[in-house]
């Protein structure tokens, strides 16, 4: 069954009935101001931090799940009947309900007996603020009389505390109400130096900003006391729940349309500026007041709009592939890339599935999160290195997370996730291929956010490789600490207590368990490393790493080999995980791609024979799963992994993050066409006709499907917020389809199904635009190019010398 369909032409996901399996979202803004917003209008919105400046409050795991928004309700002042155009919350039976999510936007409408409505939501480029543009037509043949009532619930700035601390938040919420706009100023008259504002473009009938006025005593969003008698109650909240709401009354001749923009706002002021007049306790409105002006004229919506839609063009304008697959089109050129970039803003914070107040920006994850954005914001993504580098502790180590507002490492989850250093190696090899921009390696960056202790970033580098050296175990594999990439593989934890954190409980010393992950994670490291100090004239130092790389590929082959696939790792009475010795768990997947894509094995047939067993062992039609067998019981000594019940996240779901590992490491041994199923398997648009099983958004990829111990095996859950979406790009665009950013250039070095005749793509790389065509002359991977129509050695195309900006590539493939 499907709930909508794709729109590519307009880069929009038409979802065509309100009642989706799960709510399916889309994200607001790009810069500072962002917020997420469901299919029925539900969500939140925040500035910067989602905890820390939530804008509107939004209750996480309600029921239904997706309750409270950016809602309007409309009622017919004759028939005294009302409905929501969005069908939440007073689900009303629609004509015509339709939500298209595009790049950046979302826009709902329908009708209700002859009255139509559509809702536009967007954040404008450069501000902090977000429109709603409604538009209202009468479809009738007689004149209609409405009124309109929008309604936001406001947040009282920091999540965390907003849903627990009620003895103190139930006496602090303020307001103002000056023209017709709602100023939300709580904790404004001492230490915050920030306010929100919604504003109303049409003169008001009246307002409210008292949730329990708006409501009355014991009625949901669903039947809101005003809205049913028809009438606001100019309600001043002092204290309990601020909201903000508008009553417009609208009279329509039969075809007209009206419009009514609603805009919602952040503002800061100085702290000197925070009163007007000074020394009042009147919050001063001059730097929001001719903004809101701007934002309640139509024209600047308009304007705003398209300036958004060029931004995107822009981004996606810079990849764009023509293959014979409809899901990888569509994917590589709109929704994968699309994304990227909200993994880029939000990292792990906050979506339908992350509550933005638990987990601040991940160092692994963000550094990995480079691999699927680089490319469509440089500048952007060198901030977010040294951001991620000024995090580093001086050990070479890494707080496992940081806040954005504060760019701080996170204390309370701390460090000693032994693989996080090298994330920050791959992080800066994919900048430096993409950009060229050897500069950022002499950029000086503390440690730990401490003045004073400056090092260029090259040295993070070095203290990165260092660190797993000076941390090696037994058999001479690197030390797990806490975790290595797999969160919940915790080795040292030995948690027996409920709600002690698998995460930051650590009961063992720490010096027997090992990953054998982070063995292939350090081989590609060196490599990358290499490279880079090679590039630097460093030759000594780069066959150093070179020598420790080869060496440690030189242990996981005598320590880190089960017979037929990778070992996982030692745990902390030195005994094997992820062995045919083990009762349980004894093949994982996460040493079988890495280690294969790291090189570890492909010229003595190891790498052939654990995809082999990845193949028999953890295949399934809905992806590849995690570990096989599922843990049926808890082990003490491997945590959280074996908490899950059979089938579900890391214990032998499908981890859709590291699938891509496995595609890439196919291509590497030439498997084209089993590289693009299995990547086909997982591709969320290709699953949409099973959107029923699936029930995540069919546009972007989720964290996890479940598993085939799974009762719901094929479910998807947790989507958008993951590093499924870089890696998926990268597989596709850099090793399928081979377009691949190098040190010296650009890369062309395509691993397709055999069945394919070819295919077309531009990229924009270094300032020039390539325009690539790869043919099948045979059914090999072997590439012959020629640029510009002159024939070229290897597979790599060096930027013009001439200052050309468009190149023609043609690759043949035999
Ligand atoms: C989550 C975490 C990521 C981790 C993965 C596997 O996606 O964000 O850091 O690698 O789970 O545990
Ligand atoms: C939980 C999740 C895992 C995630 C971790 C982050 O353990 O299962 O996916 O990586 O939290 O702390």
């Amino acid at each position: 069954m499907e709930y909508g369909r794709f729109d590519d032409a307009n880069r929009e996901y038409i979802i065509t009935r309100p009642d989706t399996p799960l709510p399916w979202i889309n994200y607001l803004g790009c810069q500072a101001y962002f917020g997420i917003i469901s299919n029925t209008a539900g969500g939140y919105s925040f500035y910067r931090d989602a905890r820390l400046r939530r804008i509107s409050r939004y209750r996480y795991n309600n029921a239904p799940y997706d309750l409270g928004g950016r809602y309007i309700y409309l009622r017919d002042e004759d028939s005294r009947e009302f409905w929501s155009p969005s069908w939440q919350p007073v689900q009303r039976e629609l004509e015509g309900y339709v939500c298209r999510h595009g790049m950046g936007y979302t826009i709902i409408g329908s009708t209700y007996k002859g009255v139509e409505a559509q809702t536009k939501y967007f954040v404008p480029l450069d501000e902090d603020l977000e429109i709603w543009q409604v538009a209202v037509t009468n479809r009738r043949k007689t004149p209609v009389k409405l009124s309109a009532f929008s309604c936001i619930e406001f947040c009282l700035w920091d999540a965390q505390d907003d849903a627990t601390n009620f003895q103190r938040n139930f006496s602090i919420g303020q307001v103002e109400i000056e023209d017709g706009v709602i100023y939300h100023k709580t904790e404004y008259r001492e230490r915050r130096n920030h306010f929100a504002y919604f504003a109303c473009s049409e003169p008001l009938a009246g307002f409210d900003t008292q949730r329990d006025v708006f409501l009355g005593p014991y009625r949901g969003w669903d039947r809101p006391a005003a809205v049913e008698r028809g009438e606001s109650f100019q309600s001043v909240a002092h204290g309990w729940a601020p909201i903000g709401s508008h009553h417009v009354r609208l009279s329509l001749a039969p075809g007209e349309t009206k419009q009514i923009v609603f805009v919602l706002g952040y503002q800061e002021n100085p702290n000197d500026d925070k009163f007007d007049p000074p020394g009042s306790q009147i919050v001063n409105k001059k730097r929001a007041k001719p903004v809101i002006a701007k934002y309640l004229k139509p024209a600047s919506v308009d304007a705003a709009f398209q300036a958004l839609r060029t931004y995107w063009d822009g981004l996606l304008g810079i990849c764009q592939v023509e293959t014979p697959d409809v899901h990888t089109n569509r994917m590589v050129n709109i929704w994968n890339a699309y994304q990227c970039m909200a993994t880029f803003n939000m990292s792990r914070s906050a979506s339908f599935y992350e509550s933005g107040v638990g987990r601040g920006l991940g160092f692994r994850d963000s550094n990995q999160d480079l691999l699927g954005f680089v490319h469509m914001v440089p500048p952007r993504a060198r901030e977010r290195i040294i951001d991620l580098a000024a995090t580093q502790l001086p050990t070479g180590g890494a707080y496992h997370q940081y806040q954005p507002l504060t760019k701080r490492g996170n204390n309370d989850v701390g460090g000693n996730f032994n693989d996080d250093p090298h994330w920050l190696i791959v992080g800066v090899a994919a900048y430096l291929k993409e950009t060229g921009d050897w500069s950022i390696l002499d950029e000086p960056v503390p440690y730990d956010n401490e003045p004073g202790s400056e090092q260029p970033l090259y040295e993070h580098l070095q203290r990165s490789f260092r660190y797993t050296l000076e941390r090696l175990g037994p058999h001479g594999l690197p030390l797990i600490g806490r975790a290595d990439w797999n969160d919940c593989l915790n080795l040292n934890c030995f948690s027996d207590t409920p709600g002690q954190s698998f995460q930051t409980t650590t009961n063992k010393e720490g010096k027997v368990a090992e990953s054998v992950f982070i063995a292939g994670l350090f081989v590609l490291a060196a490599k990358e490393l290499a490279a880079i100090a090679q590039r630097r004239g460093l030759a000594e130092e780069a066959a150093h790493y070179l020598a420790e790389g080869a060496r440690m590929e030189e242990t996981v082959r005598r320590h880190g080999w089960d017979g037929e696939w990778f070992l996982r790792a030692y745990d902390d009475f030195g005994a094997k995980v992820g062995s045919r010795e083990c009762e349980e768990g004894k093949i994982f997947i996460e040493t079988q791609g890495f280690c294969a894509l790291a090189g570890i094995g492909l010229n003595d047939g190891r790498a052939a024979q654990a995809l082999e067993s990845v193949r028999k062992h953890l295949a399934t039609p809905h992806g590849i799963v995690l570990q096989q067998p599922a843990y049926s019981r808890y082990h003490l000594n491997l945590g959280e992994i074996s908490s899950y019940p059979p089938g579900y996240k890391e214990n032998a779901g499908i981890f859709c993050h590291n699938n891509p590992w496995v595609i890439i490491a196919e291509t590497m041994l030439g498997n084209g066409d089993a590289a693009h199923d299995y990547y086909a398997r997982i591709n969320p648009s290709a699953r949409e006709q099973i959107s029923d099983l699936h029930r995540c958004e069919p546009y972007v990829y989720a964290q996890m499907i479940a598993g085939r111990d799974a009762p719901t095996h094929g479910e998807a859950k947790n989507s958008w917020l993951t590093g499924t979406a870089a890696w998926n790009y990268y597989a596709i665009t850099q090793w399928i389809l081979g377009i691949r950013p190098a040190l010296d250039g650009l890369e062309i070095s395509p691993c397709v199904p055999k069945a394919w005749p070819g295919f077309k793509a531009t990229r924009k790389y270094r300032g020039v635009t390539y325009h690539i065509s790869v043919t099948r002359a045979g059914e090999g991977n072997r590439v012959a190019l020629s640029v510009d129509g002159a024939r070229v050695s290897g597979t790599i195309v060096t930027p013009p010398a001439d200052g050309r900006t468009e190149v023609f590539v043609q690759a043949t493939l035999s």
